[in-house]
């Protein structure tokens, strides 16, 4: 698990040191599964992947990181053990030849937890992850790239295992902005491309290991079959590849008020037009999805759907003093490195919420704000004697005096 971990990007992503332990002892004790017809290179004979996790284990783990989000922690738990007890199951032998793969679409505003939940879950898991923006591919994969690389990046990410690779997690943000607001209009064509190449993606395809576009890379694997090389496997299934998808679909709250308030005055759908925006988007139907305009056959691969809600004040609060990810550590380790300790009281971190909740850009707010705060602190007192000092509502409301303060009274000593 550990290789693969090291291999992923996010600083700010939460680490499986936190892992429970009783987690990590039962997923070794699992017999491995090994899949038969692979050719076995060095990297590939390590033991394979092993599943015993339960959804409340998972929903348990993503709230030591992500604040609130109880319906998507629930949901996307209950996906990723359908899918790796699934994909357990088929590599012991038990085949399920109609089952549905649980692929995921997780709709929300911007910085509530959408890729901070699948990041963290992927991790406890132990499986490969590749996250991409949708808006960098194209339909024919010359401009911006071709939907397959994402496999291929999972392949590199798991140190070019094409095992591990095959049980990984696809992360594609901004979904959204595939779609074709006005249908049969001819124009955004290239986003339903995209949408119709990831069709075959989601369900069951074999991608090259070697894309069509990398001359150097044929190339090379033509040079090495010549040469006599160890016959690999060129090809990637991604069958057991889970996809999840996300979107904040903004405009997507308007679509659904006007659905429920096309339906008659005395039905309770009517009654549900006055709803906060986390509400109606928790509404949001396929058919609502389609009227976005998004592609029926691309819906219809993302059976689990759920809405991440927006995070007001006290949410705010909540994600910078009890989330293990929180930002203050990462503020405690800059100041700690010069030997300088920060202490982060409860009426400080509320005045940090209070300011970020105003940004409207979900937990991204309080790294703006935070950055706004201690810039000056950051430059200052590396060069001071200043030893400690205290995160308060005064020093967030005023950061130049305190930092005067601060100063003055280390100096005048
Ligand atoms: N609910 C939350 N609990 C704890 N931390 C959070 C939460 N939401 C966001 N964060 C913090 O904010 C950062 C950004 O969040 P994240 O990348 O998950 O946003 P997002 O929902 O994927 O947004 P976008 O739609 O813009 O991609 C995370 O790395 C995490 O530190
Ligand atoms: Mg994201």
């Amino acid at each position: 698990m550990a290789d693969l971990i090291s291999g992923l990007p996010g600083a700010l992503g939460p680490t499986t040191k936190g892992v429970p332990r009783r987690i990590r002892a039962r997923k070794v004790e699992e017999e491995p599964i090994t899949k038969p017809g692979v050719a076995e290179t060095a990297a590939e004979s390590e033991p394979p992947f092993h599943f015993s996790l339960r959804p409340q284990e998972i929903a348990r783990h993503l709230g030591r990181f992500v604040i609130g989000q109880a319906e998507a922690k629930k949901v996307l738990s209950v996906a990723l053990c359908d899918h790796f007890q699934h994909v357990r199951l088929t590599e012991a032998g038990q085949t399920a030849p109609f089952y549905q793969k649980q692929n995921v679409l997780l709709l929300g505003p911007t910085g509530v937890g959408k890729t901070h939940l699948i990041r963290s879950a992927a991790e406890l898991i132990g499986v490969p992850f590749v996250k991409a923006d949708a808006t960098k591919f194209s339909e024919t994969g010359y401009v911006g790239g071709d939907v397959d690389d994402l496999i291929r990046d999972l392949y590199r990410r798991s140190g070019n295992n094409i095992r591990k690779a095959e049980h990984g997690i696809v992360y594609l943000d901004e979904v959204d902005k595939l779609a074709t607001r006005e249908p049969g209009s001819g124009r955004d064509v290239s986003g339903r491309g995209v949408q119709t190449n990831l069709l075959k993606l989601m369900e069951d395809a074999e991608v090259p290991l070697v894309s069509p576009n990398d001359m150097t890379g044929q190339l090379q694997a033509a040079m090495s079959a010549m040469r006599g090389g160890v016959p690999t496997k060129e090809t990637l299934n991604t069958r057991h590849i889970l996809f999840i998808v996300s979107g904040a679909f903004s405009g997507m709250e308007e679509l659904v008020r006007r659905r429920l308030l096309a339906t008659p005055p005395n039905e309770p759908q009517r009654r549900r037009t006055a709803l906060s925006i986390d509400a109606l988007l928790a509404q949001t139907t396929t058919a609502d999805l389609i009227a976005y305009g998004l592609e029926p056959e691309f819906i219809g691969r993302l059976p689990v759907r759920v809405a991440c809600h927006g995070l007001d004040e006290d949410d705010l609060f909540d994600v910078l003093r009890k989330s293990e990810s929180s930002l203050i550590h990462q503020y405690e380790r800059a100041f700690g490195a010069y030997g300088i300790a920060v202490e982060f009281r409860d009426d400080g971190l509320r005045s940090l919420a209070a300011r970020a909740a105003q940004e409207g850009t979900g937990a991204r707010g309080l790294m703006t704000v935070c950055e706004q705060v201690f810039r000056d602190f950051k430059f200052r007192l590396p060069s001071s004697r200043v030893k400690g000092f205290a995160v308060t509502e005064s020093l967030v409301r005023d950061p130049a005096s305190t930092l005067k303060k601060l100063l003055g009274i280390k100096q005048a000593r």
